[in-house]
C-alpha cells in the first residue's frame, strides 16, 4: 500500500514537474505537490541548502532542446555556454537520448571486474576515429587529466628511465583542467588554489604560447610531459599564435617528452575541426577528451594513447568503478556519431567566422577584442564595464552567457545553431552592448 502510494505520488510529481510545477518539501521533509515553483524560490532554496562553491547567473532552468533553454516561468533563452562546451550536439539530442534509454533498460554498470558488450565496441570506434592504439575510460574531465599525468609518470620511470619519484610535468600559465588537488596544484589562478595546499610536487610552469621558455624547460632530463590546452578555455578563450602547436610537437619529440593535449573543452567539433590540434595537423602523444563526449547526458571522459605509452599502466594500477560502463559507452558512441554524421565541426567553423566578423563591428571602447575559433569565442570588455552586468542584460534579452573573468564573456552556443539564429544572437548582443552604460 505504502509502495503503491509512493509510486502514485512520484508519477504525479513527474507530471507536475513537466507541467512546470515542482516538488516542494514541507518542514517534515514530506512531499507537497502544490503549485508552480518560481525562479526566486529556486534561487533561495539552492542558496539555503547547497554549498556556495558556485556563483550562478540567476536563471532557473527547467528544460531545454537544441540551442534553447527555458526557465520555470517559461521564458526562452539561447544557450551561449553549452554547459562549458559539454552540449555541443545541442540539448537533449534525440539520437543520444534514444541510445541512453535503450541501454538503460539492458545493462548500466558491470564495473571493470567483468567484460561488457559495449566497452570494446566503443573503444574500437573511438581509437579508429582518432588514430590511436588504445582508450582508457574515466568519467569527468579532471579524471582524464589525472590519468594523463599518471600515465606520463609511469612512462617516465619505465621508458625514459627518470629516477624514481623525480619525474616532472610541465603546464602552461593560465591552464585549467579541473578542481582536484592535482589539477589545482598546476593552477596559476589563486581562486583555484589558495587555501588548499600543500600541493602536488613535480609540477612546473611555463608561460602559455612561449616556445623559448618551453624549450628551456624541456631540456631538463627529468621532464616527462608537457600538458597544454590548444586554446585556453577557462582563461578566457586564449588562442595561441599559429604554429604554436606544431612547434610544441617538434620540441616534445626533440627532447623525448610526452605531449599531452587537453581537448576536454576544445575537442569534438567545438573549434570547427574534430580536434583543435587538427588545425596544425599534429598528433599529441596523449589526448584527453570529456565533456561533449557524451553530449550532456552523462559524464564520460578518458585518454587516447598508443601502446608504447598506454601499456605502461598494468592491471590494477589505475581505474574507476564507473569508467567504461555500458551506459556511458553507448551514450558516448552515439554522441560521437552525431558529431560526425551531422557535420557539426563544419557548421561551427562556418558560423564561427560569421559570428566573429559581425561582433568585430562593435565599438572598441566597450568590446576591446573578439577572439576564438569555430564556436568557442569570447569578447573582452573594457575593464571599466562589468561583464556580469552585461550578462544579466543578455539574460533579460533572452541569451545566457557567463563571464570567465570579470571582463571576459565566453560565447559558445551548441553547434546545431543555424545561420539565421547566429544573426539573431548577434543582434541581441549588439543591442545590449550598444545600450550599455557603465
Ligand atoms: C580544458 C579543460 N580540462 C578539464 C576540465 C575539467 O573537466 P570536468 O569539470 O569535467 O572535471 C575542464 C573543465 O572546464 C576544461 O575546460
Amino acid at each position: 500500500m505504502i509502495h503503491h502510494t509512493m509510486e502514485l505520488l512520484t508519477k504525479m510529481a513527474l507530471r507536475t514537474i513537466s507541467g512546470r510545477s515542482a516538488l516542494i518539501f514541507n518542514s517534515k521533509n514530506q512531499m507537497n505537490i502544490t503549485r508552480t515553483i518560481t525562479s526566486q524560490e529556486i534561487f533561495a532554496r539552492e542558496d539555503k541548502y547547497g554549498a556556495h562553491n558556485y556563483h550562478p547567473l540567476p536563471a532557473a532552468l527547467s528544460h531545454a532542446e537544441g540551442v534553447f533553454m527555458w526557465d520555470v516561468e517559461g521564458k526562452r533563452y539561447y544557450d551561449f555556454l553549452s554547459a562549458y562546451s559539454a552540449v555541443n550536439q545541442g540539448h537533449c539530442h534525440p539520437r543520444i537520448y534514444n541510445a541512453m534509454i535503450k541501454q538503460a533498460k539492458k545493462l548500466t554498470l558491470t564495473s571493470r571486474a567483468f567484460y561488457s558488450d559495449a566497452l570494446g565496441e566503443f573503444e574500437e570506434y573511438i581509437t579508429k576515429l582518432f588514430g590511436y592504439d588504445k582508450w582508457l575510460p574515466m568519467n569527468t574531465g579532471v579524471e582524464g587529466g589525472e590519468t594523463a599525468c599518471k600515465l606520463s609518470r609511469k612512462w617516465a620511470y619505465n621508458v625514459k628511465k627518470i629516477p624514481n619519484n623525480e619525474a616532472k610535468i610541465v603546464f602552461a600559465d593560465g591552464n585549467f583542467w579541473g578542481r582536484t588537488l592535482s589539477a589545482i596544484s598546476s593552477s596559476t589562478d589563486p581562486t583555484s588554489y589558495a587555501g588548499f595546499g600543500p600541493f602536488m610536487p613535480g609540477f612546473e610552469l611555463v608561460p602559455y604560447d612561449d616556445l623559448i621558455s618551453l624549450e628551456k624547460k624541456l631540456q631538463d632530463p627529468k621532464v616527462c610531459a608537457f600538458m597544454v590546452e590548444p586554446i585556453q578555455g577557462e582563461a578566457g578563450v586564449v588562442v595561441p599564435k599559429d604554429g604554436y602547436l606544431k612547434s610544441v610537437r617538434e620540441l616534445c619529440t626533440k627532447y623525448n617528452v610526452l605531449w599531452i593535449a587537453d581537448e576536454v573543452q576544445t575537442g569534438l567539433a567545438r573549434t570547427g575541426k574534430r580536434l583543435a590540434v587538427d588545425y596544425e595537423n599534429v598528433k599529441p602523444d596523449i589526448l584527453i577528451l570529456g565533456k561533449a563526449l557524451s553530449g550532456g547526458f552523462y559524464p564520460v571522459s578518458g585518454v587516447l594513447a598508443n601502446d608504447s605509452v598506454m601499456l605502461c599502466i598494468r592491471p590494477g594500477e589505475h581505474g574507476s568503478t564507473y569508467g567504461g560502463n555500458p551506459l556511458g559507452c553507448r551514450v558516448a558512441l552515439e554522441a560521437l556519431k552525431v558529431l560526425e554524421e551531422e557535420n557539426m565541426a563544419e557548421n561551427a567553423r562556418k558560423l564561427g567566422e560569421i559570428f566573429r566578423n559581425e561582433l568585430s563591428n562593435l565599438p572598441r571602447e566597450i568590446v576591446t577584442l573578439v577572439r576564438g575559433k569555430g564556436l568557442l569565442n569570447a569578447i573582452v570588455i573594457n575593464k571599466k564595464f562589468d561583464a556580469m552586468k552585461i550578462c544579466l542584460k543578455l539574460r533579460d534579452h533572452g541569451l545566457l552567457a557567463k563571464p570567465t573573468h570579470s571582463h571576459i564573456i565566453r560565447l559558445a552556443p551548441p553547434l546545431v545553431i543555424t545561420e539565421s539564429q547566429i544573426h539573431q544572437c548577434v543582434d541581441i548582443i549588439s543591442n545590449v552592448i550598444l545600450n550599455h552604460k557603465e
